[in-house]
């Protein structure tokens, strides 16, 4: 099917030629802090009377429940350490394996800051993870496969290296529930190097991501046509094709600052294509399940005036984990799945 190009893609393919990159170097390494700099714990204390908070702890329980008693764990793609740093006290050794060396030195920070003794970091290929085969018990994943310039490799590499019997919890970013058929999104970063112009494009169906980066010169100049720009954005929303003065416009105007560009291009899944791509990887019982954190966030209505101790919290949600594990979701619905590596 071909792949619509918008107005504003095709000036910057053009007249900056973008070379190919990957998430993790064009996107991850160049990020400040990932979720806002406000995960619960790992930035902020952890708080379960509020709502986002205690969907946290539901999602962190759920990936517990899910390995079913594994003790060496792989966290594939951890960011700034999410769920591997939450995960930590539930086992007994994890792992993360983070392509982008930003997010792999937020999570030393955290491991550092949180006092862990049980959590590993390693700096992997995109492509290839640098572990034995059969290394890992258990391994879970967040928002990452599909952020893989391969994600059936990454998947293939998930099998290499877990153990016979060893499961697999994957959340990923849905494309269910898209509702536009192309939905444009901006952020901008700033390195010593350039100030980063990002411009996203996500398609519905079929579900794909173009992600381009335009650097500029990190001058003085440069850098107060950046904060005007953020103004507008905050005023106008993400869409530079309906607002060409923080598209087209901007860019040509600030031309001569151009220093270089780049792009990645995603595939995304539903429930339904990730459940059928762990199958043809080799994967057994292979299940779409409800993820905990949307069993928490139907009760939440009923709980969130009631003052819950911290352990009863933290009870509430492990119950609703172990409740997760038995209990499959319709397709459709962008929930996680979960397989098993044949013994
Ligand atoms: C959207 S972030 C999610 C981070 C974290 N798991 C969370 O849920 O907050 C995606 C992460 O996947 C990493 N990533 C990108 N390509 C990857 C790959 N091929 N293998 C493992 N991780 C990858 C990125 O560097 C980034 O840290």
């Amino acid at each position: 099917m071909a792949k619509k190009y918008t107005v504003l893609e095709t000036w910057i393919v053009n007249t900056t030629k973008p070379v190919e990159s990957t998430s993790a170097e064009q996107t991850f390494d160049r990020m400040d802090r990932q979720g806002g700099g406000k995960l619960p714990v790992i930035d902020v204390p952890i708080e379960y009377g509020l709502e986002d908070h205690f969907l946290d702890e539901a999602r962190v329980r759920d990936f517990a429940a899910h390995l079913g008693g594994a003790q060496e764990v792989l966290d594939v793609g951890p960011g700034d350490g999410w769920p591997l740093l939450r995960i930590a006290p539930l086992f007994r050794a994890v792992t993360g394996a983070e392509p982008a060396q930003r997010r792999v030195d937020a999570i030393t920070a955290g491991i550092e800051k949180l006092g862990l003794k049980n959590v590993t970091v390693k700096k992997v290929s995109p492509t290839e993870f640098d572990f034995p085969d059969n290394r890992f018990d258990g391994v879970v994943a967040a928002s990452s496969i599909e952020q893989s310039p391969d994600p059936y490799k990454a998947i293939s590499e998930v099998f290499r290296v877990l153990k016979p019997g060893g499961r697999f919890r994957v959340y990923f970013e849905p494309s269910e529930g898209r509702e536009r058929e192309l939905t444009e999104g901006l952020m901008f970063t700033e390195t010593a190097d350039a100030l980063g112009y990002h411009y996203s494009l996500k398609h519905s169906r079929p579900p794909w991501e173009r992600d381009y980066l335009v650097k500029f010169a990190n001058t003085p100049e440069t850098k107060e046509e950046f904060r005007k720009l953020r103004d507008l954005v905050d005023r106008l929303g993400p869409s530079p094709s309906t607002n060409p003065e923080i598209g087209l416009q901007f860019l040509e105007r600030n031309q001569a600052a151009i220093i270089g560009a780049s792009f990645y291009e995603l595939e995304h899944f539903t429930s339904e294509t990730m459940r059928e791509t762990l199958e043809e990887a080799g994967f057994v019982n292979v299940r779409i399940t409800w993820s905990a954190a949307t069993l928490a966030r139907t009760i939440w209505p009923r709980l969130k005036d009631v003052a819950l101790t911290d352990a009863q919290a933290q009870a509430v949600c492990a119950g609703l984990a172990d409740l997760s594990v038995r209990l499959d979701a319709p397709a459709g619905l962008g929930e996680p799945v979960v397989a098993t590596k044949p013994s």
